[in-house]
């Protein structure tokens, strides 16, 4: 009887995601707090919809509803969501490139947010109920559009990642960033002992 090899075992890395080597960085990841800069008319290529299609399958693989390319170590002013989180609703899918907010309602709203950036924990944030913005489609064309409720609410937290701002930076009642600080701490440490390239995906 002939010896029989043993089997091959792979590792499994948790964080990745198919079709993808993109992956949700997880504060205090630097990357989240560096400058994003504004993408130049030449960046509207296929790499740019490259980007934007594999945000969209972290985001999904994540089971969040938006996503800033800062949280995928990109560190361009370039965001995706989909108020629905589910891939066959693929026609609510929106890309913004170089958005900027033109106006916003007098109203805000305190409501609960959690970020995929921040696993495992959610605060109170105070928003606009509704906001106008400019930005550019993937194929670089300029449009204008009002965001209302869910999806305004969606927008300001991904556009506060664009400016290197996190929704902990937001939370208003010491009451409530009481409540964060333990998991803050958390992540404070897994992060120390992963290190940045040990990061996982939020699954
Ligand atoms: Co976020």
């Amino acid at each position: 009887m002939a010896v029989e090899k043993p089997p091959v075992e792979e590792e499994i890395d948790p964080g990745k995601v198919a079709g993808t080597e993109l992956r949700v960085l997880r504060y205090p990841h630097p990357a989240l707090r560096a400058p994003n800069r504004v993408v130049n008319t030449d960046e509207f290529d296929d790499q740019l919809k490259k980007l934007a299609r594999e945000m969209f399958l972290v985001m999904y693989a994540s089971r969040g509803v938006g996503l800033a390319a800062p949280q995928v170590g990109v560190n361009k002013r370039l965001m995706v969501f989909n108020p629905e989180s589910n891939e066959r609703a693929f026609l609510k899918e929106v890309v913004l490139v170089n958005p900027h907010i033109v106006a916003t309602s007098k109203k805000t709203l305190v409501e609960a947010e959690a970020c995929l950036s921040f696993p495992g924990m959610q605060g109170d944030v105070r928003r606009h109920e509704w906001v106008k913005v400019e930005a550019q489609r993937l194929n670089g064309k300029k449009f204008r559009v009002k965001y209302e409720g869910w999806v305004a609410k969606i927008f300001q937290h991904e556009y506060d990642h664009l400016d290197g701002v996190v929704y902990i930076d937001k939370i208003e009642t010491e009451e409530e960033k009481e409540k964060v600080q333990a998991r803050l701490n958390e992540l404070v440490r897994d992060f120390e002992k992963d290190g940045a390239e040990g990061q996982v995906a939020a699954l």
